[in-house]
C-alpha cells in the first residue's frame, strides 16, 4: 500500500483522475471498477472534461460498479444507476452495454450476485478499482464484520451509513439494504485506487491504513492488496502518524515523477 498526501482536495481528485486517464490511454480496453458517493463527483467531472478537451476515449472500456441499493429502479433519482449516468456515463463516449451495476430489483438476489461475479470474470477481471471509504470504514457497502473473503451479495447497511447517505435521498426513504461487491472481489482487482478527502474521514482513514486488519473496518483489508494506492488530501491525512514516511516513499517512487 502507498499513501499519497496531496495539498488540497482538488489536487487529490486531479491525481486520481490522471491515474485513471493514464490507464485508459495505456490500455483502451481497461476494465474499470467504479464507486459512487460525494467524493467521486469531482473525479468524474474531471474525466468528463478530459473527454471534452482531449478526446479521452472510453469506447472500448468496460465498467463494473461496486454497489446498488436494493429495491431502487434504474431510473430512480436516488439509484446508483442514475448517479453514474448523470455524473459520468452521459458525458463520455462509453457504450451503455459496456457499463455494469448490480441490479437491486432482481427477484433472485443470490442469482444476480453470482451473475455479476461471472460477468467480471468473463471480462478478465478488474484492472483498476476506484474506491472511497465510508464513515463506517466500509469499501463498497461491506459494512463492519463483513467477511474479508466475501463476494458480491446483499448486505444490511450500518446505522452510520444510513446517517451518511440518508440526507442525500430525495422524495423517499433510503433502502436499508444494498447489493455490493465483496471484499474478496475487490481484493482481486489488479490495482486498487482509493480516494479519501475531508476532515470527517481522518479518523477512519488512520484506522484503515495504520490500524490492524479487521473485519470491523473493511477498508483495512486493502493492506492485503498487492497494488493499492491511497490518495488523500491534507484534511483526511490529519490523523496519520506515519505521514513523513508516506511522503518519503511518494517523493522517491519513480511512478509519481510526473505528479510532483
Ligand atoms: C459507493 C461506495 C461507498 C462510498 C463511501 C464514501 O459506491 O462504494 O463505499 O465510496 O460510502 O462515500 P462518500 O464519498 O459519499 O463519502
Amino acid at each position: 500500500m502507498e499513501v499519497i498526501i496531496r495539498e488540497s482536495t482538488e489536487a487529490a481528485c486531479g491525481m486520481v483522475a490522471q491515474i485513471i486517464a493514464r490507464k485508459v490511454l495505456e490500455n483502451p480496453e481497461t476494465v474499470l471498477g467504479l464507486a459512487t458517493g460525494r467524493t467521486m463527483e469531482n473525479v468524474y467531472g474531471k474525466l468528463a472534461a478530459m473527454r471534452r478537451s482531449d478526446g479521452l476515449d472510453f469506447s472500448a472500456c468496460r465498467t463494473f460498479n461496486l454497489d446498488e441499493y436494493i429495491g431502487l429502479e434504474k431510473d430512480d433519482v436516488n439509484s446508483y444507476h442514475h448517479y453514474m449516468n448523470e455524473q459520468l456515463f452521459k458525458h463520455i463516449n462509453i457504450k451503455p452495454g459496456n457499463t455494469h451495476l448490480p441490479d437491486g430489483t432482481a427477484n433472485d438476489l443470490k442469482a444476480e450476485a453470482r451473475a455479476y461475479e461471472e460477468k467480471i470474470c468473463a471480462c478478465g477481471g478488474i484492472d483498476l478499482q476506484l474506491l472511497g471509504i465510508g464513515r463506517s470504514g466500509h469499501i463498497g457497502f461491506n459494512e463492519p464484520l463483513s467477511s474479508l473473503m466475501s463476494r458480491t451479495r446483499d448486505k444490511v447497511l450500518a446505522p452510520e451509513t444510513m446517517a451518511q447517505n440518508g440526507p442525500l435521498f430525495v422524495g423517499g426513504d433510503m433502502p436499508k439494504r444494498a447489493m455490493t461487491m465483496g471484499v474478496g472481489t475487490i481484493l482481486e482487482s489488479r490495482r486498487a485506487l482509493v480516494l479519501v478527502t475531508g476532515e470527517e474521514k481522518a479518523a477512519i482513514l488512520a484506522e484503515s491504513v495504520e490500524g490492524p486488519i479487521t473485519s470491523r473496518v473493511t477498508a483495512s483489508a486493502l493492506q492485503l492488496h498487492p497494488s493499492c494506492v491511497v490518495v488523500v488530501d491534507e484534511a483526511a491525512a490529519s490523523k496519520l502518524k506515519d505521514r513523513d514516511y508516506f511522503q518519503w516513499i511518494y517523493e522517491n517512487e519513480p511512478e509519481w515523477d510526473d505528479f510532483r
